[in-house]
């Protein structure tokens, strides 16, 4: 599990609740996996979160993108190829109906890979704006 914790602050509240938002949709994705029964029917609600997960994504993406051209954030170009090779990876993450054990196991292993990325991005690349945001009175 992933959990957003202060030190992931950018002290930009609407880019923290995005952050945390990311996170709750990631681990509710998470959990519905590992819980996964074949003789149930949630196969339509995994694929049903992790679209969610993928359009909010991008809906967060955007938001930041903005930001940073609104403000005229010069490294904007370094962080959107970062966003943009996120999204292709989440666009790989494919599940097929027939979810075993096995598939089960390298599916959390992606997941968990994504997430891991997602907060290596926030703590890295996301931080190198907080300062210059902040500074532009983006708060
Ligand atoms: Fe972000
Ligand atoms: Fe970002």
């Amino acid at each position: 599990m992933f959990f957003w914790k202060d030190y992931y602050s950018v002290n930009i509240i609407n880019i923290d609740n995005q952050h945390k938002e990311l996170f709750r949709i990631a681990n509710k994705l998470s959990n519905f996996i590992k819980e996964y029964d074949i003789t149930t029917d949630q196969y339509d609600d995994i694929k049903q979160i992790l679209n969610e997960l993928t359009d909010y994504t991008i809906y967060h993406f955007q938001f930041e993108e903005n930001l940073m051209l609104t403000n005229g954030y010069e490294d904007i170009s370094i962080h959107k190829v970062q966003h943009e090779t996120f999204i292709n990876k989440i666009k790989m993450l494919e599940f097929n109906e027939d979810i075993y054990i096995n598939q089960k196991r390298s599916m959390l292993e992606a997941l968990s890979f994504l997430l891991d990325w997602v907060s290596n991005h926030i703590l890295i690349t996301d931080m190198k704006y907080k300062a210059f945001l902040n500074g532009k009175g983006v708060i």
